[in-house]
């Protein structure tokens, strides 16, 4: 294990998140390297960064692959209330979102709950996972993954709907460029979130899915009908076919176009 760089530390020990950074060249998966310092009980803040991920995981236990040395891999621990950790994701999708909007000048958008898309194709994702005592959050592991310099589409693990900040630009982008972006304004967003904010509604207007007629899986179901907006709490309205509406915690969104072909 390598510790950051010193000058890395200082630039954020005014903040919470990097108020420590772990740095390795490879590793299984970041997720697991800073659950097991929040398990220590690390400072909150305390960020796993790698170059590579052997194991690395998304949403759905599905592998996160990523180029070695050209993606953003990042793992942040936090300590905020049961009651904020809708919050969490949402500081951290923001976050992703107003970068890519910064680079790369496209339109950017979020697929909920945590997709961060140009033009329709995936930059990153996002993937907060927490552990309970009870009904008290010990942490939440907040997981970024973003193709930075990489060519997702060219690569045959990754290809479909993807693309990168460098196939958007045309343009090598500082990987500390981005982790400099992405820190400093889910920082601002997550001391709001402590300090009782909602995001709810930065989040939401950043959402591509409202008004599109979705695909949704969320555990073993599916529903089919048209994304009508969120609730406060950040939740999907889905009208269904027959005018009823469910409202859906999680899941995963395919646009209709994607599954359709039309
Ligand atoms: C998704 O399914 O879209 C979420 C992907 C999250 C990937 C990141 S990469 C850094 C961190 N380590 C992991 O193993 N996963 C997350």
């Amino acid at each position: 294990m390598s510790e950051s760089l010193p000058e890395q530390s200082q630039q954020y020990s005014n903040q919470i998140i990097g108020s420590r950074i772990v740095h390795h060249k490879v590793i299984s998966s970041t997720m697991t390297e800073a659950e097991q310092l929040a398990n220590q009980d690390c400072d909150e803040g305390t960020v796993v960064l790698a170059d590579n991920q052997i194991s690395g995981r998304g949403r759905f236990n599905r592998d996160w692959i990523s180029a070695p040395g050209k993606d953003l891999l990042v793992s942040i621990v936090l300590r905020p209330k049961l009651s904020q950790l809708r919050y969490v994701n949402m500081a951290a999708t923001i976050a992703v979102a107003d970068m890519a909007k910064n680079i790369t000048e496209q339109s950017v958008s979020i697929k909920w709950p945590n997709d961060v898309r140009i033009n329709g194709k995936k930059v990153a994702g996002i993937l907060v996972e927490s552990a309970l005592d009870n009904s008290t959050l010990k942490h939440a592991i907040v997981g970024i993954g973003i193709n930075v310099n990489s060519d997702p589409e060219s690569d045959p693990n990754t290809g479909g709907n993807s693309t990168s900040l460098f196939m958007e630009t045309g343009e090598e982008i500082p990987i500390k460029s981005v982790l400099d972006s992405i820190f400093f304004s889910m920082n601002e967003l997550y001391v709001k979130v402590l300090q009782g904010c909602s995001l709810t509604q930065m989040w939401a207007g950043n959402i591509d899915t409202i008004g599109e007629i979705i695909n949704v899986k969320y555990g073993d179901s599916f529903v089919e009908g048209i994304a009508r907006g969120v609730d406060p709490e950040g939740n999907l309205i889905v009208t269904k076919p027959d005018g009823s509406d469910i409202t859906l915690v999680g899941g995963e969104v395919t646009l209709k176009d994607a599954f359709t072909g039309t």
